[in-house]
């Protein structure tokens, strides 16, 4: 579904070309603002509804009102909001979310929406106009590529309109434009991640990437099987050898800095599926292993949202990919194998492989000499036992670094959780016969991860994100959410210097 947006001017009158008129009513006794005003247009309607109990106090509640007397709109989406001292970023977000749910599955064509006025703490006009933008791509997203025919479900909404006051209005389209670009980027990683694994391979991954840089000029490289082995990633190529698709080493560069400017690199796992190897996974829901390449699927969306809005900065993605597959040739646990860098690793487990193929891409990184690298991982389950599906996991020793990832991480409404890394996790990653060994034990198991990693990470200020948790949803909604784009995004806006406030 495509959905064009307009932002109006207001005109102080609610007789615009829309069919849905939405707004938004507080858990607390009187009306304010806009419902306020409707409320008289409509005769204390929206009072006695509230008395009555048809509007819900609890947040998120819809009520559609058709043919109302008094205003000129053919139906009203009532929201209701919950306690005003309570609305939030995140009250906000879920609010919107079922907003857009209702409309989607309405027959509402042009959508004037108000909630976007409402005040919401540390949000300012733009960035509630661009969430409300990015919640509705993200409702009204469907997977179909890969079916033979189309479900019957159609949404016929036409447009959104946002009114606001003459001075916001130049503020407010460009809070449009870069929440379409937002939602483009996360798009583009949620096909990603959505394809199955036998369509989303490593040479898909890279084609995919090398149009991208196409159409959005960017530089693009893809390193194959022997420019890999001549880096001597043994690392990297271990996990590799047991499947029959070849290795990629994707490397994209946008330049929308000054030449020369030191870039940031954003370093994503493109497993495009992970067996775990000889140390095989069970296989209840191994199908979910298409998804651990949803940190590169991130890292290619954030550049594609970057692009679009014109980001004034140098940035670098680098993606490995293959699959990790048992096979006779395959790494055994014991093995040991000679990472870029130099430090042996020993591989307890097969199944502990992104940190194996990470390893080499930080160590491939320091030729940018990157002013920060961030990887993006779908790295541990230990993290989505730590944090659930709310937060990524969010490493770094870099104080100043881990300070403006947790902003833009608030800033975007993409949640992230710091948890240590302090050097007692080291010990865990002991071995007796290489120096350092892919795995720490049972304990802490995504920290020691983001240990083993910090250790080829010494040249530049760096940041670890396990998204295991965030990336994709279970169950009967199963699918990537496109996150953390918005974080990354948003990031990497604050260090252009570009706000959308
Ligand atoms: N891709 C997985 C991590 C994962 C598991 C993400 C489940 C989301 C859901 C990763 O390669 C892996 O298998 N990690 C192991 C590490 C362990 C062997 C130390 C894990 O988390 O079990
Ligand atoms: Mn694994
Ligand atoms: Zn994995």
């Amino acid at each position: 579904m495509t959905v064009s947006f307009k932002v109006q001017i207001r005109r102080h009158s609610f007789f615009t070309s829309c069919d849905c008129l939405i707004l938004g009513v507080f858990d607390q006794p009187e009306l304010t603002g806009i419902a306020a005003d409707i409320d008289a247009m409509l005769g204390g309607k929206l009072t006695r509804l509230k008395a009555s109990g048809d509007i819900d106090v609890n947040a998120g509640k819809t009520l559609w009102l058709h043919e109302v007397d008094g205003i000129d709109v053919a139906r009203v989406l009532v929201v209701s909001l919950g306690k005003a001292d309570e609305f939030n970023a995140r009250r906000y977000k879920e609010v919107l979310r079922s907003t857009w749910r209702a409309v989607s599955c309405s027959r509402a064509v042009k959508v004037d929406c108000r909630l976007p006025l409402l005040s919401v703490r540390n949000l300012d006009l733009s960035e509630r106009i661009r969430l409300a933008v990015v919640e509705l791509r993200y409702e009204s997203y469907r997977f179909v590529q890969m079916k033979s025919k189309l479900d019957l479900e159609q949404c016929v909404l036409e447009s959104v309109v946002f009114d606001v006051d003459a001075d916001d209005s130049g503020n407010a389209q460009t809070a449009v434009q870069h929440g379409l670009a937002l939602a483009n980027g996360m798009d583009f990683a949620r096909d990603l991640g959505n394809l199955p694994g036998n369509v989303c391979t490593p040479s898909y991954l890279a084609q995919a990437a090398t149009q991208l840089a196409k159409d959005w000029t960017m530089k693009a490289e893809v390193l194959g099987h022997e420019e890999i082995e001549a880096l001597k990633m043994g690392s990297f190529l271990s996990v590799a050898r047991a499947s029959t698709e070849a290795p990629q080493l994707i490397v994209l560069q946008y330049e929308g800095g000054k030449t020369g400017a030191a870039p940031v690199v954003l370093i994503g796992k493109g497993i495009t599926f992970d067996s775990g190897g000889i140390s095989l996974k069970p296989g209840a829901g191994m199908d979910e292993m298409k998804y651990d390449m949803c940190g590169a699927a991130a890292v290619l969306g954030t550049l594609r949202a970057i692009a679009e809005i014109r980001l004034p900065l140098n940035v670098v993605a680098i993606v490995p990919a293959c699959e990790n597959m048992p096979g006779g040739n395959a790494n055994k646990p014991g093995d040991i194998v000679t990472s870029m860098k130099g430090l042996t690793i020993e591989v307890l487990n097969t199944d502990a492989e992104g940190r194996l193929i990470l390893c080499d891409a930080l160590t491939y990184a320091e030729r940018f000499k990157p002013a920060a690298v961030i990887d993006v991982a779908t790295l541990t389950g230990a993290c989505v036992i730590a944090l659930g599906d709310h937060h990524s996991g969010l490493y770094a020793k870099d104080e100043a670094l881990a300070a403006e990832l947790l902003q833009a991480s608030s800033q975007s409404s993409d949640a992230a959780w710091r948890l240590p890394l302090d050097d007692e996790y080291q010990e865990q990653l002991k071995s007796n016969f290489a120096d350092v060994a892919n795995i720490g034990g049972r304990k802490a198991g995504s920290v020691t991860a983001a240990c083993f990693l910090s250790r080829f990470a010494e040249e530049y200020p760096w940041a670890h994100l396990d998204i295991a948790g965030t990336a994709w949803t279970e169950g009967a909604s199963k699918g990537a959410t496109g996150r953390p784009v918005p974080l990354l995004t948003r990031f990497l806006e604050n260090r252009a210097g570009m706000h959308c406030v």
